[in-house]
């Protein structure tokens, strides 16, 4: 439970909000690189509560701009993109990509009024396929989180997007929430344990059988490690472990041999709206036809799908709302629960989102009662919430943003002796090593 103080400072992330700081001082994952077309289209953004717009200017380099002209206030989402910079069509005012007006063909040849004049934007950074955005305070951007989703190159891993419609906290919570997985998304009506069950071995058996993981959490440098450990028999565990990195990044734990991995950001559109930038990939090799097949697909946990967005319109981020939605409750069968899904909702992600749309925008968590299985969302809010408060007193920038090297982590997962220290036995799994990339029991 959270007091309404505490829940303000979690889930506010406009301009001003101590959140909101925290958020800007990092890099934001934004656009995928293929949605911008040098010259072509301009889109709408919106990011930690501001309307903004990104375009590609004719060199290629992202510009993301205010969405009004410093003229006299016209949408530059109507702006002509071309030679270089975003021409208003009211006055003909152009900008470049970092703001700077480089042309005022109403005003007089001889006037320099337009070397005064500037557009808001922010700064971009590209790399791998991944267009990001800073609004924080350096003058000197700080260097991209070395994410391995990111530094790896783009045959190697898939990524996309979605727009849910909830708090960013809430669907970060939902994220390390392990406890869920043995409800949620089991298939068919199939809570009840069958001697089958008792037989098999492997992740999907042993979530069963346990449906009550006892949760440990340890703070790091980074953000939170959460184990979650369930009982498999004979002194064993098997234990899953996620990783929160400030201020928005989960990495689940993978399946089976030489496994693909994932790592999702939730970034803070406004308070209101989340977009879940997705990104699984393989350390080693690129990804098959068949792989990026599946997740074009979607409907698992990580992905959309192609085929299952609503029609793309010009809100911000408007290629990327499912067709799932409140609106049809996700499509959720209540006869459906009786034979093939536990929630009657169909699709994988849609379960989650379902479920954390349906607390409402802005969870008021002063009615919530927390067991043990939520210790790691108590210590991932704990984390957040010391790094804001840090940051209205410090001078320096939060953990991380200058030390990008301590993103070079890994989700994991383990058979290990119930007894085990968690920690140090899992610590050559989760570090990202080049190169490497350990196995992790499987779904079987
Ligand atoms: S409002 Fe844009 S040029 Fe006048
Ligand atoms: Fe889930």
């Amino acid at each position: 439970m959270l007091s309404p103080e505490e829940n303000e400072l979690l889930t506010r992330v406009g301009a001003g909000t101590p959140m909101g700081e925290l958020m800007r001082q990092y890099w934001l994952p934004c656009l995928i690189s293929t949605e911008l077309a040098p010259d072509g289209d301009v889109l709408r953004i919106r990011l930690l509560g501001e309307d903004l717009l990104a375009f590609r200017d004719t060199q290629g380099r992202v510009g993301v701009v205010g969405p009004n002209c410093a003229h006299r206030g016209a949408s530059l989402f109507y702006a002509r993109n071309e030679e270089g910079g975003l021409r208003c069509p009211y006055h003909g005012w152009k900008y470049d990509v970092d703001g700077a007006c480089v042309d005022m063909p109403n005003e007089p040849p001889e006037s320099s009024f337009k070397d005064k004049v500037r557009q808001p934007s922010y700064r971009t950074a590209e790399r791998n396929g991944v267009v990001w955005v800073y609004m924080g305070r350096l003058s000197d951007p700080p260097p991209l989180p070395e994410l391995e989703w990111n530094m790896l190159p783009e045959a190697q891993r898939h990524v996309a997007k979605r727009i849910q419609f909830c708090n960013w906290a809430q669907a970060v919570e939902g994220e390390i929430d392990q406890s869920h997985v043995s409800f949620l998304h089991t298939p068919g009506n199939q809570l009840k344990i069958e001697a089958e069950d008792l037989a098999r071995s492997g992740v999907v058996a042993w979530r069963k059988r346990d449906k009550h993981p006892r949760f440990h959490v340890q703070d790091m440098d980074y953000g939170v490690l959460i184990g979650a450990q369930r009982d498999v028999g004979e002194g064993m565990s098997y234990w899953r472990l996620t990783q929160f990195l400030l201020p928005f990044y989960t990495m689940t734990g993978p399946y089976g041999e030489d496994p693909t991995r994932h790592t999702r950001c939730w970034v803070p559109v406004d308070d209101h709206t989340t977009m879940v930038f997705a990104a699984n990939y393989h350390p080693l090799r690129p990804l098959t036809e068949k792989e990026v097949a599946k997740m074009r697909a979607g409907s698992g946990a990580g992905f959309v799908g192609d085929p299952n967005f609503a029609p793309p319109t010009n809100a911000p981020f408007g290629r990327w709302i499912p067709k799932a939605s409140r609106s049809n409750d996700f499509f959720f069968d209540r006869a459906s629960q009786q034979t093939d899904h536990f929630s009657g909702i169909p699709e994988f992600w849609a379960q989650d989102a379902g479920m954390q749309e349906g607390m409402g925008p802005i969870y008021d968590r002063t009615k919530e009662h927390l067991g043990t299985t939520d210790a790691a969302i108590i210590r991932v809010r704990r984390s957040l919430a010391h790094a804001a408060k840090a940051l209205l007193e410090a001078e320096e920038p939060p953990p991380g943003v200058l030390h990008p090297d301590i993103y070079r982590v890994r989700g994991a997962a383990a058979l290990l002796p119930a007894d085990a220290d968690w920690v140090a036995e899992t610590e050559e799994i989760r570090k990202l090593v080049p190169g490497v990339n350990p196995s992790a029991p499987g779904r079987q």
